[in-house]
């Protein structure tokens, strides 16, 4: 069987996957091959971070790969944060300093559109290729349910009236930025990979 490395250990989104590719592709993690690095996002774009981080793996380990990268784009702010989501209110903050931060930065202006946007490289056979999953919505004011992470408590993604964060794992995996990213991903590798 195909092996192919998913450079993350991120447990939700390797069970996802694998479930998905179970007896066809195998899905290693990182500490699967023994990578304990810290793999440095130095991109100033979504794409550049998931290639670096999947040639990372494939340069010093030698396996085909697969990273992702999200970011929330928000259109009043020129599509910040971006790719510096995770980070947006300075290094070693948390979701709730970093929602605390959009809301403020979106205080008086009535443009409340948004996007999640998640990429994921892949470098297969010497080639590389890129999946892209978005979903638009808006950001509320105030932080609404207690499911998933990150903004979801501020994103309501359009055609709900609930946020990421009440809508729950359920709803939200099958309409995901992520998820349709994934799911492009998932149908190449079977077209390509599973020999
Ligand atoms: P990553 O590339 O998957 O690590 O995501 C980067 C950052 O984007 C996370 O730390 C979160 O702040 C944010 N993010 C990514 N995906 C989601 C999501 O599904 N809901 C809410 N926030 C997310």
């Amino acid at each position: 069987m195909k092996k192919i490395v998913f450079a993350t250990n991120n447990k939700h989104k390797l069970d996802e996957i694998r479930k998905i590719t179970a007896g066809k592709i195998e899905i290693l993690s990182l500490s699967d091959i023994d990578c304990h690095d810290d793999i440095p996002e130095t991109g100033v774009t979504l794409e550049e971070n998931a290639l670096i981080k999947a040639r990372f793996v494939k340069d010093r380990y030698g396996f085909d790969c697969f990273a992702d990268d999200t970011g929330l784009e928000v259109e009043a702010l020129d599509g910040a944060p971006g790719v510096y989501s995770s980070r947006y209110a300075g290094e070693g903050c948390n979701p709730q300093d970093n929602m605390r931060k959009l809301i403020s930065e979106l205080q008086g202006k009535e443009n409340r559109n948004a996007r999640f946007r998640t990429v994921i490289a892949l470098l297969l056979n010497g080639e590389t290729h890129f999946f892209e999953g978005e979903i638009p919505g808006r950001i509320i004011d105030e932080k609404r349910g207690a499911a998933g992470f990150g903004y979801d408590p501020i994103f309501m993604p359009d055609g709900y009236d609930k946020t990421f964060a009440e809508l729950g794992d359920n709803v939200k995996n099958t309409i995901s930025h992520r998820a349709i990213a994934t799911q492009k991903l998932v149908a190449f590798l079977m077209n390509n990979a599973s020999r």
